[in-house]
């Protein structure tokens, strides 16, 4: 636990605490001295994830099985003893699925922030840590990309991230008393190190750590290198992959600055400030699994930017964060907690 982030006595709330990054930062959170509850609706993940994160953090964690698009649902969630502050993680995260489904996307990430804000307004809990996306960004911002570059998502995805900045940013403009941080996330992976927690979609993957992973377990036959004509070294996409764990730990860090003296609207980028390439990433799973893993030159993916990566100078001086993890522990805590749960958390 880092001695500037005691959040002992602090009660805090993880909306999306079943998901890949809730359930590490219900963990970190704990780690730092924190009561947490858990909020979710357990469309993308499962109920054994509670077993895990409360096995990790030394303490039964409550789950509140509770849908945020359901508006008359969401008051209860406070009806206890008040929450500190709140960890908003839920929401749904696929670029690809948002183009398709717009109005999911719209209904999950947008309404359901919004039910969440008036349940928390109506409580008096005002300190909000949200979960945003490097999504936001214009594709005309120039890497590394600060919290002042271009914003301009192109996706419904990113859309609904920007939005809800937006709504953020007005609601501390109009009521001096909430304080929020936007998250800008850029490229989690890994997994936590004690391989009980991890990224467990219960769809079909299409970021690419989980399917190099699918590779090198035996899932998948190759992974398909989309684009290999980028004007990089390799001629493959960098991207600033950052280990889910130091993630997390940015999320103890921007709760207890809230929990301090923050108020307003910040956004804050929480990447490396490092980028590696696709082939980089296959790579590194090599060397952590001593697998093969065969790829497949294939064209680009639409939408795809050449190199996305953040400056993370921000994060340091305003939260006193910055990233720990390389690329080598990303992967091989990625494949510790793959290799040992090759069914995710229905091993139970
Ligand atoms: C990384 C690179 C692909 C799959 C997305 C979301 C972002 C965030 C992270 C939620 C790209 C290449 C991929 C494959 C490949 N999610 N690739 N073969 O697109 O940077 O970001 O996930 O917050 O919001 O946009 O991540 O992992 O999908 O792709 O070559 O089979 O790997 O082209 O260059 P991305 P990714």
């Amino acid at each position: 636990m880092d001695e500037t982030n005691d959040l002992s006595g602090a009660r805090v709330l993880i909306t999306g605490g079943t998901g890949y990054v809730g359930s590490h930062v219900a963990v970190a959170l704990a780690g730092a001295g924190a009561e947490v509850e858990l909020l979710d609706n357990l469309c993308h993940s499962s109920a054994n994830v509670v077993e895990r994160v409360s096995d990790l953090a030394g303490v039964d964690v409550t789950l509140h099985r509770v849908d945020l698009r359901r508006q008359e649902d969401v008051p209860g969630v406070f009806d206890g003893a008040p929450f500190d502050a709140v960890v908003h993680c839920a929401g749904l995260k696929s670029v690809a699925e948002s183009i398709s489904h717009p109005l999911d996307y719209y209904d999950n990430n947008v309404v359901g922030t919004l039910n969440l804000l008036r349940a928390m307004d109506r409580a008096g809990t005002r300190r909000l840590v949200f979960s945003s996306s490097a999504t936001v960004y214009s594709p005309e911002g120039v890497p590394p990309l600060d919290e002042s570059a271009p914003i301009g998502p192109i996706n419904p995805y990113g859309r609904t991230k920007s939005v809800v900045e937006e709504i953020l940013d007005e609601v501390c403009a109009a009521d001096p008393s909430w304080g929020v941080y936007n998250l800008r996330y850029f490229n989690p992976v890994g997994a936590h190190p004690s391989g009980r927690i991890g990224e467990d979609p219960n769809t079909d993957p299409a970021n690419l750590v989980p399917r190099v992973l699918d590779v090198a377990l035996g899932v998948r036959s190759e992974i398909a290198v989309y684009g290999t004509d980028y004007d990089t070294p390799d001629g493959t996409c960098i991207r600033d992959y950052i280990h889910v764990c130091d993630l997390a730990d940015g999320h103890v860090a921007a709760v207890a600055r809230l929990l301090d003296t923050a108020t307003g609207c910040r956004a804050v980028n929480l990447g490396t400030g490092t980028g590696h390439s696709v082939l980089e990433v296959v790579e590194a799973v090599r060397r952590v699994s001593g697998r093969e893993v065969p790829t497949r030159p294939h064209q680009r993916r639409p939408g795809d930017q050449p190199v996305s990566v953040a400056d993370a100078s921000m994060a340091e001086t305003e939260l006193g964060w910055t990233a720990r993890r390389g690329l080598e522990e990303m992967c091989g805590d990625a494949w510790n907690w793959r290799h040992h749960n090759p069914r995710g958390f229905e091993d139970g």
